[in-house]
C-alpha cells in the first residue's frame, strides 16, 4: 500500500493547524492592543464606548485600507499618530510591541478588507516625471516644464486623476503655456492639447512585487499649433504600464505606448519609457527622498527618423509629515537624435488628495 497520502495528509493537517494558530495569535494580539479603540471588527468602536469624538479609520473599507502600504502603518503603530500628522489619540506601541508583533497585527488588520481586487499601496511607488505609473491614483499634479532654448517656453500642466472602483482610473490634463516665437520673437500665450485618459490595473501580485496596467489617452488638438502649443492633430495613445518592486525600497517602472494621429499633421509614434529609483528614509520613519533616473525612447513611424533618446535624472521628496504632498525636480537631457533640442527643466508638485487636504498633515 502507498503510505504517501497519509504522510501528505498529516503534513496538510500540521500546516493548516499552524496557519490557524498563527491567525489566532495575530487576532489575539490585535484584540489586546487595538480593539479597545478600533473594534474587534476593525470598523472602530462606537463613540459612547471609547469616550472620544475623533473619527476612527474603518479597516474593512478596502478603498481606504488597500492603498495604505504596510511600512506607513508600521510607522504609525510604532511611533503613534503624530509621525504621519495624525492625532496623538493613536498611541505609540514601539515600546510595548516588538516589530514581529506589529507585523502580526498588520497581518490581522489586512484580513478586514476582503476584496482582493484592490491593488495594494505598496505599488504606489514614486511617480516619475514622464513614465505613467501602473498604480491607479487619486491625485492632482501640477507639472512645470522650462525650456532652456531660445523659445524660453514655460508649460504649466494641471493633471487630475481619480480612481473608479478597485482597478480603474480616469484622468484629465490641461496644459497652458508661454513661448517666444522663432519667427517674429513675439511672446505667445495659450492652451496646449487637452488629454482625457483611462487606466485599468489588470494584474497585481504583492508576493511577486509586480503590477501591470493598460490604459489609453485621447489627446485633443486644442492647442494652437502655429504658436507651438500642440501637435495640430487628435491623437489616440494606448499604453501598458508595469511596476516591479525591488529589494531595499527600490523599484523599476516601465511604460510602452503608441501614438496614432487621427488625421492632421502629426506622425505616428512608438515610445518606451522606464524609471529606476530607490526611496531613502530620514531616520527610521521620517521624510522620504526618492532619486530616480528615467530613460525616454521614441521613434516616429513612417518618416524613417532615428530613435530619440532622453535621460531624466530627478529627485522626489515628500514635503509634509503625512507625505501626501510631494515635489519632484529633474532635467530632461537629450542624448540621441538631439537635433536642436536643449535640456529642459521639469518638475511637479503632487497632491495625493485621498490622504488629506492640501493644508493637512504638515
Ligand atoms: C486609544 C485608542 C487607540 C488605540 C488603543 C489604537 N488606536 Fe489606532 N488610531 C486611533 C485613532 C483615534 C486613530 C485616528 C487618528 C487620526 O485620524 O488622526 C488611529 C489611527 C490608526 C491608524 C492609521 C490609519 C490611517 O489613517 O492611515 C492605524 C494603522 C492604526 N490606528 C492602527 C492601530 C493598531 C494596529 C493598534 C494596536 C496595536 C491601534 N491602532 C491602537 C486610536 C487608537
Amino acid at each position: 500500500m502507498n503510505s504517501r497520502p497519509t504522510i501528505f495528509g498529516l503534513l496538510v493537517l500540521i500546516l493548516a493547524g499552524n496557519a490557524v494558530a498563527d491567525s489566532a495569535h495575530d487576532a489575539a494580539l490585535y484584540e489586546d492592543a487595538c480593539a479597545a479603540c478600533h473594534g474587534s471588527d476593525g470598523r472602530g468602536r462606537p463613540v459612547e464606548d471609547r469616550g472620544f469624538e475623533l473619527e476612527l479609520p474603518d479597516f474593512t473599507d478596502c478603498e481606504f485600507a488597500s492603498r495604505e502600504p504596510d511600512p506607513d502603518w508600521h510607522a504609525v503603530i510604532h511611533e503613534g499618530g503624530p509621525v504621519r500628522a495624525f492625532d496623538r489619540m493613536m498611541p505609540a506601541f514601539g515600546d510595548a510591541l516588538t516589530d514581529e508583533e506589529i507585523y502580526a497585527i498588520l497581518r490581522h488588520i489586512r484580513t478586514f478588507c476582503e476584496n482582493k481586487n484592490w491593488p495594494r499601496g505598496e505599488f504606489n511607488v514614486p511617480k516619475p516625471l514622464f513614465t505613467e505609473k501602473a498604480f491607479p491614483e487619486d491625485e492632482t499634479v501640477f507639472n512645470l516644464g522650462l525650456d532652456t532654448d531660445d523659445s524660453k517656453a514655460v508649460i504649466f500642466e494641471t493633471l487630475y486623476e481619480k480612481r473608479f472602483g478597485p482597478r480603474g482610473m480616469v484622468e484629465v490634463s490641461v496644459p497652458l503655456g508661454r513661448r517666444d516665437s522663432p519667427v517674429d520673437g513675439d511672446t505667445n500665450f495659450g492652451f496646449g492639447d487637452v488629454a482625457l485618459g483611462y487606466k485599468y490595473a489588470l494584474y497585481h501580485d504583492l508576493e511577486r512585487g509586480s503590477a501591470f496596467s493598460v490604459g489609453g489617452e485621447v489627446i485633443l488638438p486644442t492647442g494652437k499649433e502655429e504658436d507651438g502649443f500642440g501637435s495640430g492633430s487628435a491623437i489616440l495613445e494606448p499604453y501598458a504600464a508595469y511596476v516591479q518592486l525591488l529589494p531595499g525600497d527600490a523599484f523599476l517602472q516601465a511604460q510602452a505606448l503608441a501614438e496614432f494621429a487621427l488625421g492632421g499633421r502629426a506622425e505616428n509614434e512608438v515610445a518606451v519609457r522606464a524609471a529606476l529609483g530607490k526611496t531613502f528614509t530620514e531616520g527610521e520613519f521620517g521624510r522620504a527622498w526618492s532619486p530616480m533616473v528615467e530613460l525616454l525612447a521614441s521613434r516616429e513611424l513612417g518618416s524613417g527618423a532615428d530613435t530619440t533618446l532622453d535621460l531624466v535624472p530627478q529627485l522626489q521628496v515628500a514635503l509634509n509629515t503625512r507625505q501626501h504632498i510631494l515635489l519632484n525636480v529633474g532635467v530632461r537631457v537629450p542624448i540621441a537624435n538631439k537635433q536642436d533640442r536643449k535640456p529642459q527643466i521639469v518638475m511637479y508638485l503632487l497632491w495625493d488628495w485621498f490622504d488629506g487636504g492640501f493644508r493637512d498633515g504638515w
